[in-house]
């Protein structure tokens, strides 16, 4: 570390000196965004021709394979690296104990599928590991007597890590915060020939309020009634949590960690990414896209400056990668610059 004491003070230092120009701007520039460190989450509906507008994620559709199609293949041109799916599950087929995760024939899977089939290994897959897609009640695991089962609901994520590999899903996100969950994916995927599968866990992942407009998308709010996450996320208070948190999942086999929400989380994403030191990804979440886009609808702030900003701050926080649905915009924003 060096003292600033030892460095010049004004007027010997300037600090405007390397502000002057782009050129200097631009030398003494510490992070940087790239499409490369982009991922983006996509919302699946069955059926083909489907195509619906998400009131509370302005810009963002909830869209049948067929029409995603040509989405991600406009991401792949843009140097995107991956996509990760959630389903948006017809009500008639949510129950109690969400077995519609483990049918291999389930919404997510036939869309894996259809994506591997046109694009190959072009783009990566990224598929959740949950519950609430499919349960009655929108808890990522199973319920009991008003208590979510942790070492019950492994059994069936560990089922879902599977059908999921087979249809061709290249990473595993399991999202549901259950204790254990990673290493009983590892060692299940290892078991069914899945090695080279790799897992994104959503390690600090918090009770936060800033879901909202994702469960308005996968229709999980409704099932949720409003009920809360918090006996499995993790607490807003919680920091040193965070790094035990992600440190079990590492030692379970994770090959990235995950923290969610982004913005109000910077700080965890610097504690991982400093004290850890591996791979490290960040989820700009539904709420954090909506209250941007809410305010620049309003005029009240630059919508391409603020996405710009938002996503720059996550890179400099220690972030390698960035689940946001501005994804696609962002790229494009990138490619012209
Ligand atoms: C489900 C899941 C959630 C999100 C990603 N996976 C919601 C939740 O935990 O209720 C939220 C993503 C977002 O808000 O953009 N396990």
């Amino acid at each position: 570390m060096v003292f600033h004491s030892s460095r010049g003070e004004f007027p010997t230092t300037r600090m405007r000196r390397l502000r002057q120009q782009a050129w200097t701007r631009s030398l003494a520039c510490e992070s940087s965004l790239a499409p490369s460190n982009l991922i983006w989450p996509l919302f699946v509906l069955p059926d083909e021709g489907c195509e619906e507008p998400i009131e509370s994620l302005p810009g963002v559709f909830r869209r049948s394979a067929d029409l995603l199609l040509p989405q991600i293949e406009q991401a792949i041109q843009l140097g995107i690296p991956a996509i990760a799916l959630f389903p948006v599950t017809p009500p008639e087929l949510k129950t109690e104990d969400g077995r519609e995760a483990i049918n291999p024939n389930n919404l997510v899977c036939t869309t894996v599928r259809k994506i591997r089939d046109r694009f190959a290994d072009q783009i990566g897959i990224i598929c959740d590991v949950a519950l609430d897609p499919y349960t009655v009640h929108g808890h990522d695991g199973l319920l009991r007597d008003g208590q979510i089962l942790n070492d019950e609901t492994l059994e069936i994520l560990q089922q879902q890590a599977i059908v999921q590999a087979r249809a061709g899903c290249s990473v595993i996100a399991p999202s549901d915060m259950m204790d254990g969950r990673v290493a009983r994916i590892r060692s299940s995927l290892d078991q069914e020939g899945f090695q080279k599968t790799l897992i994104m866990a959503y390690s600090a992942k918090y009770a936060s309020a800033f879901y909202g407009p994702f469960r308005d998308a996968v229709g999980s709010k409704k099932n949720l009634a409003g009920g809360d996450k918090k006996t499995y996320q993790m607490s807003p208070a919680n920091t040193d949590e965070a790094v035990h948190e992600a440190a079990l999942d590492l030692r379970e086999g994770a090959d990235i960690v995950m923290v969610k929400p982004g913005m109000p989380y910077l700080d965890i994403v610097r504690r991982l990414r400093s004290e850890l030191a591996v791979p490290t990804a960040v989820y700009q979440v539904s709420g954090e896209y909506a209250m941007i886009c809410a305010a620049a609808e309003r005029g009240w702030l630059d919508l391409d400056a603020c996405m710009m900003e938002s996503l720059l701050g996550f890179r400099r926080a220690g972030a390698d990668m960035i689940l946001t649905y501005f994804a696609l915009e962002a790229a494009k924003t990138l490619q012209m610059r």
